[in-house]
């Protein structure tokens, strides 16, 4: 059994409807949380994790992602000409060597099992992760990294999982939970998201899996699931019947849903208040703006409150 994984799939072909109009030009996964992309989070965790091939599966209007990974060499000359040394530096970790970066085009946007599954031909005969770059993770051990450590001991298949609150279960594909051994446990289902009352555990498959390429079988079978969408869960569920092998990972570390506005809103935060240049200035606006906040919410209610009493 192999267990050693270099490939990742990075599915970015997706409208990104919920930041329109910002994603009408631009990908979703080029806006910045403070200065870098959402996409260079997603390769730095994957390079921590001992990832070397990177597959984007795309779609039109997406070669915006195509040029970041590109050399810039007139921006670098002009950099290092002006000793603006730090700056190239940043500059050069967002070089992807050549060869090690593929693209796939999905055509036709049929959900995400349909997009990992554009990328099969890349992946061959071995186990590989997808990373959906829109879940970033703030970690001190980058959680591919743990979970690729936790996956030389299970092998097979393994999505991280992580809790959530009972009213948003219905926004998940939850677990239906085994034995648990540590951070991973065993996954006997997966419900895409249910209703709260008819959840089996609250705890949510976020967007990291390591996967065995018996899962591009099952995506082939695949009829075109809840949504009309073609979903990677169905196929992982396939293994679970066919091979009992899937394992969920309670991976350490923050999950943000930068897809949505709340997540992204704040992951910025967070990540504007992990910077030693900005932490200073950005908390004493921070508190000011939350001062002020809290003053006007005082001054709404109490407003509405003499409405009422009226
Ligand atoms: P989302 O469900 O967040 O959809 O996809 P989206 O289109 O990106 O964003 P909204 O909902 O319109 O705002 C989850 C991930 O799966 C990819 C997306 O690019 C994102 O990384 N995806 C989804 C595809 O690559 N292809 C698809 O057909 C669907």
């Amino acid at each position: 059994m192999q267990t050693k994984v270099t490939k990742a799939i990075f599915p970015v072909a997706g409208f990104g409807t919920r930041f329109l109009p910002a994603t009408k030009s631009i990908p979703k996964e080029m806006l910045p949380l403070v200065d870098r992309p959402l996409i260079q989070y997603a390769i730095d965790e994957a390079r921590a994790a001992g990832i070397t091939d990177f597959i984007f599966v795309t779609s039109r209007g997406k070669s915006a992602l195509e040029d970041y990974f590109d050399s810039a060499p007139e921006l670098e000359t002009a950099l290092a000409e002006n000793g603006k040394d730090a700056l190239l530096a940043t500059l050069q970790q967002t070089v992807m060597g050549s060869g090690a970066v593929a693209y796939v085009r999905q055509h036709e946007r049929l959900g995400l099992g349909h997009a990992v599954w554009c990328a099969r031909h890349l992946i061959g005969d071995e186990p590989f992760a997808v990373i959906l770059p829109d879940d970033v993770i703030d970690a001190d051990t980058p959680c591919l990294k743990q979970m690729v450590d936790a996956y030389g001991e299970f092998g097979g298949n393994m999505v991280a999982a992580m809790e959530v609150a009972p009213d948003q279960v219905s926004a998940y594909g939850i677990l239906v939970v085994g034995s648990e051994r540590g951070p991973a446990l065993s996954v006997r289902g997966m419900v895409e998201k249910p209703k709260p009352a008819d959840a089996p555990s609250n705890l949510a498959i976020i967007g990291r899996y390591i996967l065995s390429p018996r899962v591009f079988k099952h995506l082939d079978a695949l009829k075109l699931g809840a949504g009309g969408e073609i979903q990677l869960t169905d196929a992982i569920a396939k293994e679970i019947v066919e091979a009992d092998n899937v394992h969920g990972y309670r991976f350490s570390g923050r999950r943000f849903d930068c897809g949505s506005k709340p997540g992204f809103l704040q992951a910025t935060v967070a990540f504007g208040l992990q910077r030693e240049e900005l932490e200073d200035e950005f908390a004493a606006y921070l508190e000011g703006a939350m001062a002020e906040y809290r003053q006007r919410h005082t001054a709404k209610t109490a407003a509405a409150a003499r409405v009422a009493a009226r």
